[in-house]
């Protein structure tokens, strides 16, 4: 299950799961299957739609169950488990387990809300004084890269 696009994208580089985007959900019947993965983005700290998953969650109490999210922060241990920490419960964190891919900034696909967000970021960051690493995320990159989705892959295949 993922937060929308990349649909075929997901579809191939991941044979032998049914994938569905997020749109879809409604006709997904996680009760067939022994391991459910949901995939999402970040947005300020928080993972995107993740509420929905919560809600799944006593259904899939017999499953492994994964959540991958992307963003743009550098794959830093501690920043990872303090976004973990801000996402998930204990208790939740007992069922799921957590991923993080590092992937960048698209400035090219944004639309609407995000682009608006982002172009209030970068004003605040064109102001500073003394840049930081962070500034960065003043124009796009990708970081994305298939080595990342390893620990995913050991998870589910193990
Ligand atoms: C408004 C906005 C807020 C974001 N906040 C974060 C963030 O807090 N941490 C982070 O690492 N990346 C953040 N990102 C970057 C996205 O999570 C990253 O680009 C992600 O790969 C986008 O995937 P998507 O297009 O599938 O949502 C943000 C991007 C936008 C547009």
């Amino acid at each position: 299950m993922t937060a929308a696009r990349g649909k075929a994208t997901i579809k191939e580089t991941t044979p032998g799961w049914d994938c569905l985007p997020f749109e879809e959900r409604a006709r997904a019947e996680l009760s067939q299957y022994d391991r459910v993965v949901f995939g999402s983005s970040l947005r300020a700290g928080s993972i995107r739609k993740l509420s929905w998953l919560k809600k799944q969650l006593p259904g899939l109490s017999s499953k492994r169950v994964a959540v991958f999210f992307t963003g743009a922060m550098g794959p830093d241990e501690k920043a990872i488990a303090q976004c973990v920490e801000k996402n998930f419960t204990r208790a939740e964190l007992s069922q799921v387990q957590p991923f993080y891919l590092w992937g960048g900034m698209n400035y090219g696909s944004m639309a609407g809300l995000d682009k608006w967000m982002m172009s209030v970021f970068r004003k605040m960051l064109a102001s500073k004084k003394n840049p930081t690493q962070e500034d960065k995320l003043a124009a796009s990159f990708d970081k994305a890269d298939r080595k990342y989705l390893a620990p995913l892959e050991e998870y589910l295949t193990r």
